[in-house]
């Protein structure tokens, strides 16, 4: 337990403790923490949607694939906590490594199709990570709902099809991406970005639009000096991962 006004859990045993006592619905907020505008959304939207609302906080280690990137991922608990408070959460779960990988993380969950392309790729083990993940919080929290963001839309799709694929009981509840005034997608990793880096990053769901083609989208990020990972459409949308300096950004935009 912390100073704020709703209990935080950090073992497996008190979270269980404190659902079993829960009647009503349960939302379901997993997070990797460094809260930001998109997070209060997600959590408010469950808490307008459940009885209850579980935050998870867990920068969780297998879906790294680099490790100066997991090192440099921010980590900002009690702010995290604030903002939590404020949005209504009913309960916090912040497990250590070793509370969620008790197996040294000897199983996971692989997915064959949809984890093969756009970040699959280049994200080396990221989606089993994710899936692992996920899974494991399905099993502690067992929410009613789980709310994901539609910035993530591939890892999104991957989460509904794990519920698919294993039955499980928890209704999956994508939420339109939030972004910031000049419209960059709102993520953790965007307090990375220099002065000029955060500038220029609202091009990118600019030129996602407005390019008839993503080959063409391509080109004029590649113009304005980002290194590109991909750009592509599929699901009626236009994917890209591109790199400013160090920091992976992500987008989608329909199309
Ligand atoms: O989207 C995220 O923040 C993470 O991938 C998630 C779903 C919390 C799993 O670690």
């Amino acid at each position: 337990m912390t100073d704020s006004q709703f209990p935080v859990f950090r073992t497996v045993a008190e979270m269980h403790a404190w659902r079993c006592q829960q009647t009503g619905s349960v939302g379901f907020v997993p997070t990797m923490g460094a809260l930001h505008e998109g997070h209060r959304f997600l959590i408010e939207r469950s808490v307008a949607e459940n009885d209850h609302t579980v935050l998870s906080i867990f920068v969780n280690p297998t879906q790294f694939n680099d490790p100066a990137d997991l090192e440099k991922y921010p980590r900002t608990e009690e702010a995290d906590l604030e903002i939590a408070q404020l949005a209504g959460v009913s309960a916090a779960f912040i497990p250590t490594g070793e509370t969620m990988y008790p197996d040294n993380y000897l199983y996971e969950v692989q997915e064959k199709a949809v984890s093969k392309f756009l970040c699959g790729p280049f994200r080396q083990g990221h989606f089993a990570g994710v899936l692992t993940v996920v899974l494991k919080l399905f099993h502690i929290i067992t929410p009613t709902r789980a709310y994901f963001g539609e910035k993530d839309f591939q890892q999104l799709k991957l989460i509904e099809g794990m519920v698919r694929a294993f039955f499980l009981p928890v209704e999956i509840v994508p939420c339109p991406t939030v972004r910031e005034f000049d419209g960059l997608a709102m993520s953790s990793r965007n307090r990375r970005l220099t002065f000029e880096q955060r500038e220029q990053a609202a091009w990118i769901p600019k030129v996602l639009r407005a390019s008839s083609d993503p080959r063409t989208a391509r080109a004029e990020l590649e113009r304005m000096g980002y290194k590109v990972d991909y750009v592509e459409d599929i699901w009626n949308r236009r994917f890209a991962a591109v790199y400013a300096g160090d920091v992976r950004l992500i987008d989608n935009v329909e199309i």
